[in-house]
């Protein structure tokens, strides 16, 4: 059986994609076939692109996924055929401690294909059902930003009702920080370089917003929306750009979730304030099944559904990635499968 997918192929010193056909494997005993419906875009893609040193030669990008089971294994218990899953970001990262040897196994990364692929076998305990109340699309966000975001938050976070948020900006991982957040009842500050797009995070549930290019000193803005106190939780997730202005605005006994890169790589916080303020940084790596478990567990309770800034067809995929590299989006760049 052929699937469509996208190769990123080496084009001199760099990467260029486009589409081919691949056979697809055997099914093992434990797998799934599953039929991909929808996809989505994270900065993370961005960065698969520009590793030309770094990435295989022909692999199949994208980590996040939903779609519907069409055979399973011989061994298979967990699902049946018609079921609606989504594959995890570490599909070898089922629960517990994490482990560095799953970050070569990330999916669509590295040497590791990923799921801009019309059909993707895995193994049983890698999936996850998907919420009944989300489309294909919608569950095709979570794998990366939603489950990053849940696990900074919820499961190293453990934020509780009353406690303030900042989430950095309105992509991914920011806008499921504040949705997720704002549904446990805390109060969340959003920052942002357009007016344009704090409205429409006011409008989701955001406490406050802050516009970072008009008020570079959004520490200090944040400082005062808190009544001097500090926020409790933020999501790091501009690097060496924000990196000294969280420290600066986390609150005593606050966390700060190390997550972005977003102004590179390498930042060189002062993190002596941290010791004065008994404040910690946890650093975050996506999540495990129980984690995104978890995350569809708290989506479905509280009727969360991601926000999808704008939905391509397969063969636009290029223009989604285009999209992304603008950064005007808000919230999540999605791919549809259905004609
Ligand atoms: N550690 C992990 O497991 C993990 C998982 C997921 C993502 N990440 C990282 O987290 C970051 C966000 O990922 P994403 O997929 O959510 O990105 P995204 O959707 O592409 O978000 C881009 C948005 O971030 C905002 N932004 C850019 N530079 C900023 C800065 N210097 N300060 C504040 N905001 C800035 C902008 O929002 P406005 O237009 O509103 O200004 C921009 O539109 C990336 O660095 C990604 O690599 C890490």
């Amino acid at each position: 059986m052929l699937s469509r997918h996208y190769a990123l192929s080496q084009d001199g010193s760099s990467l260029s994609l486009a589409q081919a056909t691949k056979t697809v494997p055997d099914l093992a005993p434990n797998s799934i076939l599953i039929k991909i419906r929808a996809a989505s875009l994270n900065y993370r893609d961005l960065l698969t692109m520009g590793d030309a040193g770094g990435t295989r030669d022909g692999l199949t990008p994208l980590s996040d996924a939903a779609g519907e089971v069409i055979a399973i294994g011989s061994s298979v218990t967990r699902w049946k055929i018609g079921d609606r899953v989504s594959p995890n970001f570490f599909p070898a990262w089922l629960g517990g401690a994490f482990s560095p040897v799953h970050l070569s196994n990330a999916l669509g990364g590295g040497q590791t294909d990923g799921v801009l692929c019309e059909y993707l076998v895995i193994d049983q305990a890698a999936a996850v059902a998907i919420p009944d109340h989300l489309s294909f699309v919608e569950a095709a966000t979570l794998p990366c930003a939603g489950v990053t975001a849940w696990h900074a938050l919820f499961e190293r976070g453990k934020l509780t009702a009353g406690e303030t948020v900042l989430v950095q900006g309105t992509g991914g991982v920011a806008l499921f920080g504040l949705q997720l957040a704002a549904a446990q009842g805390a109060r969340v500050i959003v920052t942002s370089s357009s007016d344009a797009k704090l409205e429409r995070a006011a409008a989701l549930g955001a406490w406050k917003t802050i516009n970072y290019k008009n008020q570079p000193d959004w520490d200090q803005a944040a400082m005062a929306l808190t009544g001097g106190h500090g926020v409790d939780h933020i999501l790091e997730l501009g690097g060496p750009d924000t990196y000294d202005r969280s420290i600066a605005a986390i609150a005593p006994g606050g966390k700060i979730a190390q997550i972005g890169v977003l102004s590179g790589f390498g930042a060189q916080p002062n993190l002596t304030p941290l010791q004065f303020k008994n404040a910690s940084i946890n650093g975050i790596c996506v999540g495990s099944v129980e984690h995104y478990a978890r995350l569809n567990a708290f989506i479905a309770e509280h009727a969360i559904h991601p926000i999808v800034d704008q939905v391509f067809a397969f063969d636009e995929a290029p223009l989604a990635y285009e999209q992304l590299r603008g950064a005007g989006h808000f919230g999540k760049i999605a791919i549809t499968f259905d004609r």
